[in-house]
C-alpha cells in the first residue's frame, strides 16, 4: 500500500482560530443513533472547498462556521490552551483486561459521541471479549469513538486497533443530541499550540470549536452542555 505524506498541520493562534495548511480536506460528518438512540454509524456530509490553508473557527461565535470571521477578537476570547501535555498511554485513568481485549480509556478526552453507551457498553464489551460477537463490538466502539479517549489492544499483540484514516478534518454534527460538535482530526495531523509545543500525533482527536472547553484545545463535550449550534438546518428537528 502507498504511503501517505503527511503534510497536514494545525496550529492553535493565540485566543484566535486553527490555523489549518498542507491542503487538508474538510467535510461534515454527523453522528446517527440506532433505534433506541444509541450512537451508531457516522453519516457522511458536504465536502468544503479545497484550500491550501484556512482557518476554522475555535471561539464558537464566527458567523462563517465554520471558519473563523475574527469575531473572537470583539468577543474577548479567551483560547487558554488547558490540556495536559503528557502522551495517551501516560494519561491513562483506567485500563480493563478481557479475555481477548484489553481497552484503555482517558476520560478528560471525552467529546461525548457516546458510540461506547450501545448494547452492554465497550468496557463491559471487553470484559466478555471471548465471545467474537462482543469483542467484534467492543471494537467497532471504540474505532467509532472520534476523540480516541478509548483505544482497544489485541491482548496478545498488544496492538492498538485503529480505524484506517487519511490526513483529514471532519466538523462534527450530532443528531440525536441536536448540537454541533468539535472537529475531527483525524490521520495523525500534527498540531501545534500557541506556544510551539507539539501535542502527540494521534490517529483521532477532537479540537473544540464551542470556544467553552475547560480542556482546550481539546473538546470535553461541554457542547452539549451550551447547546453549541453552527447554523447545520438538520439539526434543528
Ligand atoms: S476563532 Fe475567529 S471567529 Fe471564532
Amino acid at each position: 500500500m502507498k504511503k501517505e505524506i503527511k503534510k497536514g498541520k494545525i496550529v492553535i493562534s493565540k485566543n484566535g482560530p486553527y490555523i489549518v495548511s498542507g491542503k487538508l480536506p474538510l467535510e461534515k460528518e454527523t453522528i446517527m443513533p440506532d433505534e433506541e438512540g444509541f450512537s451508531y454509524e457516522w453519516k457522511k456530509g458536504e465536502k468544503y472547498p479545497d484550500q491550501e490553508a484556512y482557518a476554522l473557527c475555535r471561539c464558537g461565535k464566527s458567523k462563517n462556521k465554520p471558519y473563523c470571521d475574527g469575531s473572537h477578537v470583539a468577543d474577548n476570547f479567551d483560547g487558554t490552551e488547558t490540556a495536559g501535555r503528557k502522551k495517551y498511554l501516560e494519561q491513562v485513568d483506567l485500563k480493563i483486561e478481557g479475555p481477548e481485549l484489553e481497552l484503555t480509556d482517558v476520560q478528560s478526552l471525552c467529546s461525548n459521541g457516546r458510540f461506547c453507551d450501545r448494547k452492554e457498553g465497550t468496557w463491559n464489551l471487553t470484559e466478555k471479549s471471548n465471545d467474537p460477537q462482543k469483542k467484534k463490538m467492543a471494537i467497532e466502539q471504540s474505532c467509532n469513538c472520534p476523540s480516541g479517549r478509548l483505544v482497544t489492544w489485541d491482548k496478545k499483540t498488544k496492538k492498538a486497533y485503529e480505524p484506517e484514516f487519511n490526513e483529514s478534518l471532519s466538523v462534527i454534527e450530532d443528531s440525536h443530541a441536536q448540537v454541533s460538535g468539535p472537529i475531527w482530526v483525524k490521520g495523525k495531523v500534527q498540531v501545534k499550540s500557541s506556544d510551539g509545543h507539539i501535542y502527540e500525533k494521534r490517529n483521532r482527536v477532537t479540537l473544540c470549536r464551542c470556544g467553552k472547553s475547560a480542556n482546550k484545545p481539546f473538546c470535553d463535550a461541554t457542547h452539549i452542555r451550551v447547546g453549541f449550534n453552527d447554523g447545520d438546518e438538520s439539526l434543528k428537528g
